[in-house]
């Protein structure tokens, strides 16, 4: 109902209290109409100034941003220079902690420079390093899943005395998360390396010179609960029985130089070990299908030194002088095949392991 209609429908005759009271009513529709104008000025100014607040907070993020991504390129390509920029821009505290959950946290990092920053020498940068390793979780995983999961968040450096420091801090960090399980850091030291440099010979084809697992295996006894973690190869084949000669469904697990067969996935302990060592490899035609044989090459009747449990528990010696598998498809038997030659070439690396518990045992010394 607008004004004009309201007007038509006063009547003419009011009382002067009435008048009045009219008067009253106009006017503090007036007041109240001009109430209204001022509140959605003052909502119209408010909202202006959220808005222009928002803009220039917004701005203020991007340019933050942009540095810190300029802090991390800076890093990349040398990352003492790109953690000063990033300090002397108010981006990242000078702490080692804060410096390691910047490098933990890696976003847009290239973990090869992550890994030569906290392999450096100076004081500071060993306190990142054991700033970063503390930020690992260790407890209830054994020790390749730790060093799987620490190794993932940088790429280990090629110098020696950097990986030395890096395991060093790894293995104290692992034995603080899992007391008991070794005797001492040293031990976990040690077998840290060496899985570490079994796992790089196993895993790249240019090392000519790979260990021998028996070799390994003498020098670092807990390496024996670990073969399964670092298999090449593992799947169902059949097994010819050396005395009886039945098949066997024996669940196989090829690493660096020994076949392992189980009765279970699940064992524990092998049924048999193969070692590779002076053994070759070659197809042979049975009623089974893909079928391949391990031999000593030019010795028919020497037995394969080898070793197998019996059912009552005795570990006895092996009695094949062949062994005769037999693989599910023609795909397995040629990627058991491969495997197993690619593993039977080979010589230690053992040697740096060798040298590096020498210096272990002798930084005990001193
Ligand atoms: C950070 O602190 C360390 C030691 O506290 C110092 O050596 C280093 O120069 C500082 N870095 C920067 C960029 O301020
Ligand atoms: C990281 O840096 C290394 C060495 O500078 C380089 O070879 C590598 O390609 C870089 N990785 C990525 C993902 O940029
Ligand atoms: C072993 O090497 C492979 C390939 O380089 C890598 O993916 C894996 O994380 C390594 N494992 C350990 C325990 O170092
Ligand atoms: C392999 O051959 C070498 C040299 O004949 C011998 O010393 C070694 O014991 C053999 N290893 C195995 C596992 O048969
Ligand atoms: C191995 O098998 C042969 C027969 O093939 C047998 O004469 C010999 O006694 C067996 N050796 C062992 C240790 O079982």
């Amino acid at each position: 109902v607008n004004q004009d209609t309201l007007l038509t429908l006063i009547p003419d005759d009011l009382t002067p209290e009435e008048q009045q009271e009219l008067e009253n009513i106009r006017r503090r529709k007036q007041e109240l109409l001009e109430d209204i104008q001022r509140l959605k000025n003052e909502i119209a100014e408010v909202t202006s100034e959220i808005e222009n607040l928002g803009s220039t907070e917004e701005r203020k993020n991007m340019q933050r941003n942009k540095q810190v991504a300029m802090g991390r390129k800076k890093f990349n390509m040398d990352p003492k220079k790109g953690i000063q920029f990033l300090i002397e821009n108010d981006l990242l505290k000078n702490t080692s902690n804060d410096i390691a959950q910047f490098l933990y946290k890696g976003e847009g990092l290239n973990k090869t420079a992550i890994g030569d920053y906290l392999g450096e020498r100076d004081e500071f940068n060993i306190q990142v390093l054991h700033a970063f390793v503390e930020l690992h979780e260790f407890t209830d995983l054994n020790l390749v899943q730790a060093l799987r999961q620490f190794l993932w968040s940088f790429r280990l450096p090629g110098e020696a005395q950097k990986i030395d420091r890096m395991m060093e801090a790894f293995a104290q960090r692992y034995c603080q998360c899992n007391p008991g399980v070794f005797q001492s850091t040293d031990t976990c030291y040690i077998l840290s390396f060496a899985i570490i440099m079994l796992n790089t010979s196993l895993h790249n084809p240019n090392v000519k010179d790979k260990p021998t697992v028996e070799r390994f295996i003498s020098m670092n006894r807990d390496l024996v609960c670990i073969y399964g973690q670092l298999s090449l190869l593992e799947g169902w084949l059949l097994k010819l029985g050396g005395r009886v000669k039945t098949w066997k469904r024996r669940w196989f697990i090829l690493t660096d130089n020994c076949l392992y067969y189980f009765e279970y996935t699940t064992d524990k302990e092998p049924r048999g070990i193969i070692p590779l060592e002076n053994l070759s490899i070659k197809e042979v035609e049975d009623k089974k299908p893909n079928c391949f044989e391990l031999f000593i090459p030019d010795n028919k009747d020497q037995v394969i030194k080898a070793c197998k449990t019996e059912a009552d528990g005795r570990v006895v010696e092996g009695n094949h002088t062949f062994y005769r598998i037999s693989a599910p498809t023609a795909e397995e038997k040629e990627e058991w095949m491969n495997s197993i030659k690619a593993a039977i070439s080979r010589d230690p690396f053992y040697e740096m392991l060798a040298a590096r518990k020498k210096k272990v045992s002798s930084m005990k010394r001193h």
